[in-house]
């Protein structure tokens, strides 16, 4: 497969609400991370509707990261970081979406970096072009889930051992 990615598209908005509503349920216990938030979409989506404790967006492009708080304004519950995820990586999260961010390579290393969670956690891969890499991994469960017709189907992952 060849080393693609769609860094700049958002998440479709019936895939959100399909995935947030029938998918995956979130309580105020979850710490959730939109890995590469793009526009601010899926974490608008997430705070407007449901009771997740923390919402927090990494997104490394200046220009989309300004996008975004023009949606969204910080408070408590919501936060959103012009950073590169792995120079500040959340390990306290218990909850990574994650819409094709990045290539490869970093799909590894992200995969490295949820290994090191002391704790539970889910990754809501959507669109998963490199869905290969967890399932080359004895550690990772995967759940995939149509969406609807026409539109990207989602991946849900947890690791075994915890
Ligand atoms: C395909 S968009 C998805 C946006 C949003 N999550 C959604 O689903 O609608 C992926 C975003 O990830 C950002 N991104 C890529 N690598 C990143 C990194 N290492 N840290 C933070 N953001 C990153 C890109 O700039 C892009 O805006």
């Amino acid at each position: 497969m060849p080393d693609i990615y769609h860094p700049s598209e958002n998440s479709d908005d019936v895939a959100i609400e399909t995935i947030f509503t029938k998918i995956v349920n979130l309580n105020d216990s979850d710490v959730v991370v939109d890995v590469g938030s793009g526009e601010g979409n899926v974490i608008e989506w997430i705070y407007n509707n449901t009771s997740a404790n923390k919402i927090i967006g990494y997104e490394v492009s200046i220009e989309t990261f300004n996008i975004s708080v023009k949606r969204v304004s910080k408070n408590a519950r919501l936060e959103i970081i012009n950073q590169d995820i792995f120079e500040n990586f959340p390990y306290n999260a218990n909850i990574f979406y994650l819409y094709n961010p990045f290539s490869s390579f970093y799909v590894n290393k992200f995969a490295d970096n949820i290994l090191k969670l002391k704790h539970k956690c889910l990754i809501i891969y959507y669109n998963p072009v490199f869905l290969h890499i967890f399932k080359d991994r004895c550690e990772f469960i995967i759940n995939e889930f149509e969406v609807m017709d026409g539109i990207p189907w989602v991946a849900i992952i947890e690791v075994s051992s915890k």
